[in-house]
């Protein structure tokens, strides 16, 4: 049966537009603004803070009648598109960013229109999340059996690996009966350079983020591994059980890397589970000249990692892999009788990705992935990587040889951490000199660091994840940064 394309609904009209090429016309021109607004990212201040008259504006009541099209796409044009983040810009190099890239305007518009439900069911968008996940267990050199999701990003990742590490190292039906307290405690091991979003997941699976011991690190900033080795066993002494270790194939701080190889064999040792956090590290490991220092990787039981960082496919996009599927589809399995697959039709397709992590509507994230990796194929992706690292080590030098500035520690990947220094200024004194030139250097919108503190010194974190960046945006964030130091020691 076809319905007549204007036919009314029973209360009116449906939520399409009258005028469909009126919309058609409307829809080419915010594709023309999107693509303007990404191709001319270098032009503009790095970060622009919303005014206030914007932000007021942005209050409005909810809209109880419609505004129409054309009035909601002004705006978006003058109250959105504006301020965005900053991370589409070269010199942005805050935290840990990717700069996103201009065929995901395409993917996203696509998987809009499409609207698919990922939950589960037999259609096209999860054969390409399933591509996306094969591809990534061939590149991790996971075995063909393992599983995966395609998912918001790192933090929740973690917690579907952590999930999946309880439910197999807990000697009893922990999803059914709960965090036990009559039982030896679970617990695991990350080092106090390892993020947060570890212990964030150990509070959500109930195990408490007491539960995640902190294992000291080296000068270089990676896990110790005879301190691993002697919380293992004092656990061991005080009838606790050791479930899991967190390596990180690079810390957020400084770009440190666990060693991974001697963690695993550890975990082999206690029979643990071994999870990676490679938010971004990860893929650092699949660039042929980085991965001998992250020998170890492909022992993980699990990996968390993000598309969004340093693939620079477009927020939010992250992946989780997990070495054995059963024990992965046990940590999460629950089919009620309205989600039964059917043997055929559109029920079909089992196993449905909804039996592999906490969500049942899932978005077609998958698709700006595939995308993103079939446009531009991962060797052109790795040596953006590459370069990123030795913009770092480009930065260092440069800091090191200008005699207004300190390097707090050695380049170890993509991330360089310095300060400005002057003579009689204590660390207190030198920690709020430093944050307020990264606050005027991001409020000129000439650069976009970001902060942290190593041994109680507070660092300008540069953070290079960004493929447009070039060596010349280092001269001139060394340059301001030196000048804006100067001019707050006046
Ligand atoms: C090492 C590391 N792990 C985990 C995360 C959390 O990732 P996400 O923000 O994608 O959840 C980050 C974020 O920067 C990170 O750098």
């Amino acid at each position: 049966m076809q319905d007549t394309p204007d036919a009314p609904s029973e209360t009116g009209h449906s939520l399409d537009p009258d005028d469909w090429s009126a919309f058609r016309k409307r829809a080419h021109s915010m594709l023309d603004a999107a693509i303007d607004h990404v191709e001319s990212a270098r032009d503009r201040p790095v970060w622009t803070p919303v005014p206030d008259d914007i932000k007021a504006a942005i209050a409005e009541p909810l809209p109880m009648d419609p505004q129409g099209t054309d009035k909601v796409c002004e705006d978006l044009l003058t109250q959105v598109l504006p301020y965005a983040t900053g991370n589409t810009h070269p010199r942005f190099s805050g935290w840990v960013h990717g700069s996103g890239a201009p065929g995901g305007i395409i993917a996203e518009a696509m998987a809009s229109a499409m609207n698919s439900n990922l939950g589960g069911r037999d259609h096209g968008a999860n054969y390409i999340e399933h591509q996306v996940i094969n591809w990534m267990k061939t590149m991790f050199d996971f075995p063909s059996t393992s599983s995966g999701l395609v998912v918001s990003g790192t933090s929740i990742a973690t917690v579907i690996a952590l999930s999946a590490a309880r439910y197999a190292k807990a000697d009893y039906d922990i999803r059914k009966q709960g965090v036990r307290t009559d039982k030896r405690r679970l617990v695991g091991y990350a080092s106090s350079e390892a993020h947060s979003c570890i212990a964030r997941a150990f509070d959500m699976l109930g195990l408490g983020i007491d539960a995640l011991r902190t294992v000291p690190v080296n000068d270089a900033y990676e896990m110790d591994i005879p301190a691993l080795r002697r919380a293992i066993e004092k656990d061991l002494a005080a009838g606790h059980q050791p479930f899991c270790v967190v390596g990180s194939p690079a810390t957020v701080n400084t770009g440190a890397i666990d060693d991974l190889n001697a963690i695993s064999e550890v975990c082999q040792e206690h029979d643990l589970w071994f999870h990676v956090d490679g938010a971004f590290g990860a893929i650092a490991a699949m660039n042929d000249n980085l991965k001998p220092r992250f020998t170890g990787i492909e022992r993980a039981d699990s990996i968390a990692f993000d598309f969004h960082k340093w693939v620079h496919v477009q927020y939010d996009a992250g992946c989780v892999l997990i070495r054995r599927e059963d024990l992965h589809r046990k940590a999460f399995t629950l089919r009620p009788e309205y989600l039964t697959a059917a043997p055929r039709g559109l029920a079909g397709g089992n196993p449905w990705f909804c039996e592999y992590g906490p969500e049942l509507s899932r978005g077609f994230r998958a698709l700006k992935v595939w995308f993103h990796l079939k446009e531009h194929g991962m060797h052109k992706i790795l040596q953006k990587v590459e370069d990123n690292c030795q913009q770092a080590v480009y930065l260092g030098a440069l800091v090191e040889a200008n005699p207004h500035l300190e390097l707090l520690t050695p380049v170890s990947l993509n991330i360089c951490c310095f300060r400005f220094v002057a003579p009689a200024m204590d660390d207190a004194a030198l920690n709020r000199l430093n944050e307020e030139i990264v606050m005027r250097l991001q409020e000129s919108g000439v650069a976009a660091p970001s902060t942290t503190k190593l041994n109680g010194q507070l660092a300008i974190r540069v953070n290079i994840t960004n493929h447009r960046v070039t060596k010349s945006d280092f001269d001139l964030l060394v340059k301001e940064a030196v000048k804006l130091g100067k001019e707050c020691t006046v």
